[in-house]
């Protein structure tokens, strides 16, 4: 692609920024967007349980991790010094985590041939910059549904070829759903990706499902995992584990939001929450001592919640507002139209959708329904916008 060419596209984009879309015809979802389910066996032991995934997916672990490496050696030399960090200072986090992740992490270095620390950065880069968009809804008879899009690779690279960014690409064939069984049932399920052992998005069947968006804070991820390195802090949790913690022992949706309301965090983020009964909708939105902000689901007139990357009682900045599009498609779609099919569509809208997108999920709690999908925004009739 010649200089032209990319000229050409910028301007054939510009205008699309500020277009919002509002799809009705992207159900039912190809086929081909389908995701494996794996099971990870709670019975078996930590250092063992992650083997069969990390066998089958350690050539393309190895090759994000590479890429990102290159990367900011190549692009952003001033954080060489993260890649020393990741070299010399995290693999001796596996030995400060609170069981059983350490032995988790242990075992999928073991399994896959790389090392452990950066095993950990695979796991820890997730909590700092993600771009999403969370909603919450309730239709006419009280049935919760969540739905979410995972938007991951910003500014790490673009393929200028594909006119895509270059580790969003990569990291699509990673994207996995995992039933974690206990005595052989299941005690929760998330969507994750091979080798990363917290929780991004997950359900617990006929109790609550959650999703996590990044939120942008001064007092930002970098430090919280900075004072735990050096053993500043490590009174804190890392917000993907605090989630998986949740998952593991809260049992019912108000537990669930009492946990993630309180407990210190490594990282600020937005917790979304939906359980099973009417106006059991939440966004929490969180420091890393305290929610700054709740904001909960009210049948009379808020039947639903949607949280991106900025504060949801702020303006939105302009340059990146999914949130007035999301509001004015559900509002056209209606209270009467909430259900899977229509908050797929709403996900499917540019710029929900866009070219950083990479999963959309919907999830039920009260049924247990979970259904998850990979995104690739196309450039078909209009050009997809970057972010
Ligand atoms: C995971 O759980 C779902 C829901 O119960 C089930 O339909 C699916 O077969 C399970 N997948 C595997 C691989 O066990
Ligand atoms: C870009 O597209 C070409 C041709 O379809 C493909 O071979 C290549 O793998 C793509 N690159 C990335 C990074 O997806
Ligand atoms: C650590 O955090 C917990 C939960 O907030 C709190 O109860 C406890 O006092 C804290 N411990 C220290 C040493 O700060
Ligand atoms: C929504 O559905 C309810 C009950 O099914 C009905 O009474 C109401 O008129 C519908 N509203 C709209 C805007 O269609």
């Amino acid at each position: 692609m010649n200089t032209i060419q990319i000229t050409i596209w910028i301007i054939l984009i510009i205008p699309n920024i500020f277009a919002y879309q509002c799809l009705t015809d992207q159900w039912p979802p190809k086929s081909k967007s389908n995701i494996p389910t794996y099971v990870i066996d709670l019975d078996t032991p930590p250092f063992q349980r992650w083997n069969q995934i990390v066998t089958l997916y350690k050539s393309q672990i190895r090759d994000v991790l590479d890429y990102t490496k290159h990367f900011i050696v190549n692009t952003w030399p001033v954080f060489t010094f993260l890649i020393d960090i990741m070299h010399t200072k995290l693999s001796l986090i596996a030995d400060t985590l609170p069981e059983p992740y350490g032995q988790e992490l242990k075992g999928i270095s073991q399994a896959s041939g790389i090392s452990l620390g950066e095993i950990i950065f695979y796991n820890i880069f997730y909590e700092i910059s993600s771009l999403c968009t969370s909603i919450v809804t309730q239709d006419q008879n009280g049935y919760i549904i969540h739905g979410r899009n995972l938007d991951f690779g910003l500014l790490l690279g673009w393929d200028k070829v594909n006119k895509s960014w270059i580790l969003t690409n990569k990291l699509r064939p990673l994207v996995i759903a995992i039933n974690y069984t206990k005595n052989g049932e299941i005690r929760f399920q998330t969507i994750s990706f091979a080798g990363f052992i917290g929780a991004i998005t997950g359900i617990k069947p006929g109790r609550f499902s959650i999703t996590l968006n990044t939120r942008f804070d001064l007092n930002g991820g970098y430090i919280g995992i900075i004072e735990w390195v050096y053993n500043i802090n490590r009174n804190q949790s890392f917000v993907t584990l605090a989630i998986r913690d949740m998952l593991t022992g809260a049992e019912n949706y108000d537990e669930a939001v009492e946990y993630l309301s309180k407990i210190p965090l490594l990282a600020p983020c937005y917790y979304i929450i939906a359980g099973i009964k009417p106006e059991q909708g939440v966004i929490i939105s969180r420091s890393r001592q305290t929610s700054v902000n709740i904001k909960t689901l009210n049948t009379n007139n808020q039947w639903y919640l949607i949280q991106t990357n900025y504060d949801n009682w702020r303006k939105q900045p302009a340059i990146d507002d999914r949130l007035t599009p999301a509001i004015q498609c559900i509002e056209t779609k209606g209270k009467n139209n909430t259900n899977f099919e229509s908050l797929f569509n709403l996900l499917s809208s540019q710029p929900m959708l866009n070219k950083l997108t990479i999963y959309t999920t919907l999830m039920k709690p009260s049924t247990g329904q979970l259904e998850s999908y990979i995104q690739d925004c196309h450039d078909e009739d209009i050009p997809c916008i970057p972010w």
